[in-house]
């Protein structure tokens, strides 16, 4: 009995923590905005409090989605969306993270959005990440595995690289879908134990050399602020 309570009670202060980030994070979001859409669950509170604030009529913006996740959400919360063909440039971007570390690099694509978040993320002025604080991690890779994405014609042949890098890779399978996870862009994704990384930017460098590569979920140099909730407060990080 003791030991559930115990858990509900940590499942609960992660949940409050990550909407009292999410809409911190909100605050940056100025009338008429370009603002992109991260994933995730974190993320989609702050797509939730974006479209409450644009019913309650006080904020107008479009938005980007990084997913098909971040898209539903954003037109059931009543969020008009556009795209990078029309606006190359965001004015901000909000988005969750799987680790980060005191240099605000980060692990992300545990909900393989990655591809898009780092595209949505490199169009936009200004980056903020929330997460709650079990996400802060001494070294990336300590907690959470390098998801990485593959084109499917390169599957064998990319995770032998991967292997020659040290990498351990896991090809990521479906809950609800037997077989491989299909990414919104069409390819898989494997999550790769490298233990704890000394040099995250060589190794996403490495990685992105791998014919088949698409994208890893190594976000190196990208966020400009991370707010992490705690059970009673947040942390900010900033660049
Ligand atoms: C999806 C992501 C998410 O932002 C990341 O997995 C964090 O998700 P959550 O807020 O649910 O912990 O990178 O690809």
């Amino acid at each position: 009995m003791g030991k559930w309570k115990l858990r509900l009670e940590k499942v609960s202060w992660r949940e409050e923590a990550k909407k009292r980030v999410a809409l911190e994070a909100v605050k940056h979001v100025e009338d008429g905005f370009v603002v992109g859409l991260g994933s995730g669950s974190t993320a989609a509170y702050v797509i939730q409090e974006i479209g409450r604030l644009m019913r309650q009529g006080s904020l107008r913006v479009l938005g980007v989605p990084s997913s098909s996740q971040a898209m539903l959400l954003a037109v059931r919360s009543g969020i008009p969306l556009t795209t990078l063909d029309e606006y190359p440039t965001l004015d901000l971007v909000i988005d969750g993270a799987d680790e980060v570390d005191k240099k605000l690099d980060m692990i992300k694509g545990g909900g393989g959005a990655l591809t898009r978040e780092k595209i949505v993320a490199s169009a936009a002025k200004q980056v903020v990440i929330v997460a709650d604080e079990t996400k802060l991690v001494e070294k990336l890779g300590t907690s959470f595995r390098v998801p990485v994405e593959i084109l499917p014609f390169a599957l064998a042949t990319a995770t032998a690289s991967i292997k020659e890098l040290g990498g351990k890779p896991l090809l990521r399978e479906g809950k609800g879908k037997v077989g491989a996870v299909v990414t919104d862009n069409g390819n898989y994704i494997v999550d790769v134990d490298f233990g704890a990384i000394t040099d995250a930017e060589e190794l996403n460098q490495l990685l992105k050399l791998i014919p088949g590569v698409i994208e890893t979920g190594l976000f190196i140099g990208i966020a400009d602020i991370v707010y992490l909730g705690k059970p009673d407060g947040i942390i900010k990080l900033e660049k």
